[in-house]
């Protein structure tokens, strides 16, 4: 990999892909490296501590495997690590490189997107405790008002490939019905996991069709698109092979099978360890 010089794609485990397939449809031309951490996920109810030692390890192997760039295709990393890599191993260790998250992006998409100014986040705990979307929404859009539903079952869910099932629909139906019970007009929602757009069927089935899903997917895709562009002595760093190589931290025929449905492509990994 000497002369290759990849974005890299940071998740706890399957939903980072999500992101990875429209960033790689937008700009098909970079060379990419996913890097799951299937071994520890899910990282939604993980302390703030550990979330930030395995997100900045992943990191670290990253910029090891030639990244000058690395995406946290992650809420929960972006909520609870994000600003420490930014601010303390960045800053002192390599400051030439460059983390970034995916709540911010989503955040200032919003303002576009609510007419009632009642935006629903659905997350894991540890996004919703972090408050993060209220913060950054705040400092954007005051006049939007955030109501947040953590989803502590459907991680596990996609996981453990357990989509369009009845008990998907099941959790979807119930975390909806919190979330609404806070604020019927809510008219904009944020599928604010990576792992959630998975299981779209399950939310169009119990969402009003007047109800906006946010394409968290696509934002990210648009705004690493338009960061590049803002950015031409990063992109010239960037290498342009059209490759993707993908690396997870258990067992590779297990994250080939799963990671080939979502991409819609085989998948061939490498396993590697953190730490
Ligand atoms: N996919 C991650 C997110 O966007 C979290 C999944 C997990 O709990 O590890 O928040």
């Amino acid at each position: 990999m000497s002369n290759s010089a990849p974005i890299g794609v940071f998740d706890s485990g399957f939903g980072g892909l999500t992101i990875l397939k429209k960033i790689v449809e937008r700009m098909p031309g970079y060379d990419y490296v996913f890097l799951g951490d299937n071994a520890r996920a899910p990282y939604g109810s993980r302390s703030f501590a550990t979330v930030y030692n395995y997100t900045l390890q992943a990191v670290k192997k990253l910029f090891q495997l030639g990244c000058p760039l690395v995406v946290l295709a992650c809420n929960t990393a972006s909520a609870k690590a994000l600003r420490t890599i930014q601010q303390e191993y960045l800053a002192k260790d390599c400051p030439q490189n460059r983390v970034l998250g995916i709540i911010r992006p989503t955040a200032e998409a919003l303002g576009g997107i609510t007419r009632t100014n009642k935006v629903g986040i659905l997350g894991t705990a540890g996004t919703v405790n972090s408050q993060s979307y209220i913060l950054e929404t705040a400092k954007l859009f005051p006049e939007i008002k955030i109501f947040q539903q953590a989803c502590p079952m459907l991680v596990p869910i996609v996981e453990n490939n357990e989509i369009d099932t009845p008990g998907a629909d099941f959790f979807v139906e119930k975390y909806l019905n919190l979330l609404f019970a806070q604020d019927p007009e809510i008219d904009t929602i944020v599928l604010g996991c990576t792992h959630y757009p998975l299981l779209i069927n399950s939310f169009k089935k119990f969402l009003p069709p007047s109800v906006h899903i946010v394409k968290q997917n696509e934002i990210v895709a648009h705004s690493l698109q338009e960061y590049l562009l803002r950015h031409p002595d990063m992109d010239a760093r960037l290498s342009k092979n059209s490759s993707i190589n993908y690396y997870t931290t258990d067992d590779s025929s297990l994250f080939d099978h799963s990671a080939s449905v979502f991409m819609g492509a085989p998948v061939a990994s490498t396993s590697i360890a953190l730490n």
